[in-house]
């Protein structure tokens, strides 16, 4: 499939935009400095913190605590990576019906219950076996970015 040109411009902190890329939904989302905060208190809770699992391997330039380029945008293809679902966002933090007490936002799988933090990144102990997908992306400019 063709890459995909998306204008973040518009896009203000805790938003997310979904695009369509090869069929998938590609999440961006502009994650406040809270959210950001939150993936350090996260890094212990999931499975593989540093994206060093390889059924969707996370690009090189997204290897890092943000799983992104910049910090503020997290680029994420929206399908669990169990059997397919698409996770529901569940940003705002605290207890929640199927969510720990202590929960910081992120997504919840509404099919078997894999959660993810505000990075992609799996939790301990859940049905997924690897973080959400970061596809390729680059930044054409601080508004544009193209995925694929
Ligand atoms: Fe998401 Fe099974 S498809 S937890």
């Amino acid at each position: 499939g063709a890459p995909v040109e998306v204008d973040i411009g518009a896009l203000k902190p805790g938003e997310k935009v979904t695009v369509e890329w090869r069929g998938k939904p590609v999440w961006i989302v502009r994650r406040t400095p809270e959210q950001l905060a939150s993936l350090k208190k996260t890094d212990s809770e999931v499975a593989d913190p540093d994206s060093d699992r390889k059924a969707f391997p996370t690009p090189e330039y997204a290897k890092n605590e943000w799983r992104s380029i910049k910090p503020e945008f997290w680029v994420g293809v929206g399908i669990c990576t169990h059997l397919g679902c698409s996770p529901t966002d569940k940003f705002q933090p605290g207890p929640q019906p199927s969510l720990p007490d202590d929960w910081q936002g992120g997504f919840l799988c509404p099919c078997h219950g894999s959660t993810f933090d505000m990075a992609g990144r799996v939790f301990k102990n859940k049905p997924a076996p690897d973080n959400l997908e970061v596809p390729p992306h680059m930044y054409l400019s601080d508004t544009r970015l193209i995925i694929g």
